[in-house]
C-alpha cells in the first residue's frame, strides 16, 4: 500500500485543474427531476457569490421565487422568498431539488425570528441539539450560537471558533447531519467568510487508481480529535463532562459515501474529525488522509460565501465540507445555526 500511495502522490498533487464543461449537467444529481431550467454555466475560479446574468439561468416560478445558480462549483441564491411565511409544498419541492443540485442555498434578506428559523429548518427533518449546551440560544435549544461576542460578564455567547478546520457537521456521529442552516445576525466589516468544498467533484476528480483504492476503505471520525488543541488556543472552550464524552464516541464511516437521495458518490473525510483509516498502518493512514485532505479542498472545488446582512445559508453536509475563515478579533461576528439530522452513511 505504501509504495502504491507514494506512486500516487505525484499524480494527485501535480494534476492541473481539469477545466469543466460549461454546463450544470455534471453537477446534476443522477435522479434529477423537475426544475428543468436549473442549468448553470460553470466559470473559472475564484468563485464567489456574484452571479453572472449571462451564464446563470435564473429559475423563476409563478410565486416570484427565483433560484439563481452561482457561477462556480456549487451554490445558488434564492430570491423573493420570505421565510416568515409558511413555504407551500410546490415551492418546498423546488427548494429541495435545488438543494440536491447545488448543495448550498443562500436565502437572501431573511429578517426572521429564531422561531421562524427553527420552523423552516424542521421542514427538512428533526433537529440536532449540539453537545456544547452552554452555547445554545436561550429558549431555543436547537440553535447553536456561532459567535465571538461576549456578554456583560465577558463570557462567550457562542462557539467563536466553530469551523476553523475543514469538516462536515457532526461527521463524528453514527448518523451525521443532513444539512445545516446558518443565519447571519451580526457581521464583521472585514473577513468572516465561509468556504464550501464540493466533495462529489473531489471524488470524481481523483486519479482512477486512487478512486479504486479508497472506494472500500473506512475511516474513524471523532469529535475529540482536535478538541484539546482548540481548547489550548481558546481556553473558554469548556472541558467536556463524562456524559458529553459519552455522547460523542468515535464512529467509523466509509471514506467514499453515497448520497442517500441522489446516489452520487462523495469523499467523506475531514481534517477536523477524521483520525485514521481503519486497517492501515499509522503512517500509511496519515499519508493517505493528508493527500485526500489536500485534494478535497483545492480552490477549484471551493465556493467562498461572503456574507450579506440577513443571509440564511443552507448547505448539504452529505455533499460538502466547509470552513470558517475567521475575522479580526476586535470585530463582532454572530450567527445562529440549526443542524438537521441525517441518516447512517452509505458506502
Ligand atoms: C460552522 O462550521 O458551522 C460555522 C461556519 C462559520 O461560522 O462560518
Amino acid at each position: 500500500m505504501q509504495a502504491f500511495l507514494e506512486s500516487l502522490t505525484m499524480t494527485v498533487t501535480a494534476s492541473p485543474h481539469v477545466s469543466r464543461p460549461a454546463t450544470a449537467e455534471r453537477h446534476r444529481a443522477p435522479i434529477a427531476q423537475g426544475d428543468q431550467s436549473a442549468q448553470s454555466a460553470l466559470g473559472p475560479s475564484p468563485y464567489s457569490a456574484a452571479t453572472s446574468a449571462a451564464t446563470s439561468a435564473a429559475i423563476s416560478a409563478a410565486d416570484g421565487v427565483e433560484i439563481r445558480p452561482f457561477d462556480g462549483p456549487l451554490g445558488a441564491e434564492v430570491l423573493g422568498l420570505d421565510l416568515n411565511q409558511p413555504v407551500d409544498d410546490a415551492t418546498f419541492a423546488r427548494l429541495h431539488r435545488a438543494h440536491l443540485d447545488h448543495h448550498v442555498l443562500v436565502f437572501r434578506d431573511q429578517r426572521i425570528s429564531p422561531a421562524a428559523h427553527v420552523a423552516f429548518s424542521r421542514r427538512w427533518g428533526p433537529l440536532e441539539v449540539h453537545v456544547l449546551r452552554n452555547f445554545q440560544l436561550p429558549g431555543h435549544p436547537e440553535i447553536l450560537q456561532v459567535s465571538n461576542v461576549r456578554d456583560e460578564q465577558g463570557r462567550p455567547l457562542g462557539l467563536g471558533d466553530a469551523g476553523v478546520f475543514w469538516h462536515s457537521d457532526l461527521s463524528y456521529k453514527e448518523k451525521p447531519s443532513l444539512g445545516s442552516l446558518l443565519h447571519a445576525q451580526e457581521l464583521p466589516a472585514e473577513g468572516g467568510d465561509t468556504l464550501f468544498a464540493n466533495q462529489h467533484l473531489a471524488y470524481e476528480e481523483l486519479p482512477q487508481a486512487l478512486k479504486d483504492a479508497v472506494r472500500g476503505l473506512r475511516a474513524e471520525h471523532s469529535y475529540l480529535a482536535r478538541y484539546e488543541e482548540l481548547r489550548a488556543r481558546n481556553p473558554w472552550r469548556p472541558a467536556l463532562t463524562e456524559a458529553q464524552v459519552a455522547e460523542v464516541r468515535p464512529t467509523v464511516h466509509p471514506v467514499v459515501r453515497r448520497h442517500p437521495e441522489t446516489g452520487r458518490l462523495a469523499l467523506f473525510v475531514s481534517e477536523h474529525f477524521t483520525t485514521r483509516i481503519v486497517g492501515l498502518p499509522e503512517d500509511e493512514s496519515r499519508d493517505l488522509l493528508q493527500q485526500l485532505f489536500a485534494h478535497s479542498t483545492r480552490p477549484s472545488l471551493v465556493y467562498r460565501h461572503r456574507w450579506q446582512p440577513n443571509d440564511l445559508v443552507f448547505w448539504d453536509n452529505r455533499s460538502l465540507m466547509h470552513l470558517a475563515t475567521g475575522c479580526p478579533e476586535h470585530l463582532r461576528r454572530h450567527l445562529h445555526r440549526t443542524t438537521v439530522e441525517g441518516d447512517a452513511v452509505l458506502g
